[in-house]
């Protein structure tokens, strides 16, 4: 899984330095990392329903973690790239840009609740916060993956051409859907895994 994660990261590297990014690497590059960011964040949250599914409660610690740790990974690239390739690293042009443009207001919102997630995944600040205030905490996930969606959503809503966001709204309501209590219940009845 580790690999794996990293492998759109070195691919992006790779097309970067044989000049196979396309007329505009810029864009390239934000979209490529947005777009890992959104499936990182969606295959994180596939974790607690599959490892309910499959009664294999230990995929949840190990994977999930992973999982949310590349979200923030390839958010961070994300941020950075748009940051300092339209930027320049200029903060007070960027927050120009990011007051007139609601999109990215909510893009920078949920990448910022991403913070405290990353800093708390680590083992010993999540004993020192204990059980009940971690999992609190880490229900921002579900604002994230909502703000990244809308995000996503309003960005490609001018070019008319909302078919990809539409579909991860989708799925990301069947994921809500099936953290209800009955409708668990009721796929853990009708549904058969093996490990
Ligand atoms: C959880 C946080 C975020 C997620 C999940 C996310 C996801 C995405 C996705 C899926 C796209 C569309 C890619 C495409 O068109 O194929 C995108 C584009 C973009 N995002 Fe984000 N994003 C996040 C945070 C941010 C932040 C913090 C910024 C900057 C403040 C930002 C700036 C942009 C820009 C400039 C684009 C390209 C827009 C365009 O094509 O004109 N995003 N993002």
């Amino acid at each position: 899984m580790f690999i794996a994660g990293l492998l759109p990261f070195i691919l992006l590297i790779i097309n970067a330095l044989i000049d196979r990014l396309g007329a505009n690497p810029i864009d390239t590059i934000i979209r490529d990392t947005g777009q890992w960011t959104l499936l990182f964040l969606i295959l994180t949250l596939c974790v607690r329903p599959l490892s309910q599914l499959m009664d294999w409660y230990q995929l949840r610690f190990n994977l999930r973690r992973m999982l949310g740790l590349y979200a923030f990974f390839y958010g961070s690239l994300h941020f950075l790239s748009y940051f300092g390739f339209e930027h320049f690293f200029d903060w007070a042009d960027m927050l120009d840009d990011i007051l007139t443009r609601p999109a990215l207001a909510i893009g920078l919102i949920a990448f910022v609740l991403m913070v405290p997630l990353a800093i708390t995944s680590n083992r010993i600040i999540k004993k020192r916060l204990g059980g009940r205030r971690w999992k609190r905490l880490h229900k921002l996930i579900y604002l994230i993956a909502i703000g990244g969606v809308l995000h996503f959503w309003l960005l490609v809503e001018a070019k008319a051409d909302v078919f990809m966001p539409l579909i991860y709204a989708i799925i990301l309501s069947g994921l809500f859907l099936v953290r209800y209590p009955p409708v668990m219940t009721w796929l853990k009845k009708n549904v058969t895994f093996s490990k």
